[in-house]
């Protein structure tokens, strides 16, 4: 059994991404969120709940002993204090291998008047944790794959691309749903994309702003 923890179950791509992992054989699901009682009834043979936050590094740190894959949904202006917990956490632990959400933008990688537009609708408060995190991240020694999806929908599709890190972003806009799928995909094969960081979003939505605004 691969014993997979999610940190921030009842978030919305979290919420996907666990429906999807609970129809795969073979896996071992942890919930970790604050206010559990949100996600009890998901409880059962192969899947723990566990009320948590993750900046208890402590508290993280046992909840992360044993486990073979940590996928990160996480937010809010302290997510450089949450990713030096998590960091720490699964150092201590002896866990390797994590699976982190983050944003576009953060290495300026957005090209044209859509990357202007993301700064001026990011900057000042968002984009500039969401980078110092993922440089925690990509300074410990975690085999870890930093994914940055584009403006988020939660349209019920599973349709995206992938850019690497050091190419520019493509795309303006992704489901959320597709960003689960690709959590899930790099779970059941974690040699994938393994310190590495990617853009996704979906195909042909290149434009100056995501099709809403
Ligand atoms: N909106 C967009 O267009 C867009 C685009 C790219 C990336 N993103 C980012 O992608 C990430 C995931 O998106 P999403 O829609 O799934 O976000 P979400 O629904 O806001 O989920 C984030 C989760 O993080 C949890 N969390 C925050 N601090 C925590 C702590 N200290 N301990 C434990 N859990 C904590 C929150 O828990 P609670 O429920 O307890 O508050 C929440 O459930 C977010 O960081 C978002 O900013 C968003």
């Amino acid at each position: 059994m691969t014993k997979v923890l999610v940190l921030g179950a009842a978030g919305k791509i979290a919420r996907h991404a666990v429906s999807q992992f609970v129809d795969e054989e073979g896996l071992d699901l942890t919930l970790y969120l604050r206010r559990s009682e949100r996600l009890r009834n998901l409880a059962g043979d192969r899947v723990e709940i566990v009320e948590g936050d993750v900046t208890d590094t402590d508290h993280l740190r046992q909840v992360v002993e044993g486990k073979d894959i940590v996928y990160a949904n996480l937010g809010g202006d302290d997510i450089e204090d949450q990713a030096r917990s998590v960091v720490a956490a699964l150092e201590a632990a002896g866990v390797g291998r994590l699976i982190w959400i983050s944003t576009l933008g953060i290495y300026d990688e957005v090209p044209g008047e859509f990357g202007k537009w993301n700064h001026q609708m990011l900057d000042g408060g968002y984009l500039e944790p969401y980078s110092a995190a993922a440089q925690v991240i990509e300074a410990s020694k975690l085999d870890y794959t930093i994914v940055r999806p584009a403006w988020l929908t939660d349209v019920d599709e599973v349709e995206y691309e992938l850019t690497q890190k050091g190419e520019p972003f493509k795309g303006t806009e992704v489901s959320r749903k597709s960003i689960a799928d690709l959590v899930v995909k790099l779970s059941l094969d974690p040699t994938r994309y393994v310190r590495g960081s990617v853009g996704v979003n979906k195909p042909g939505t290149e434009g100056d702003k995501p099709s809403w605004y």
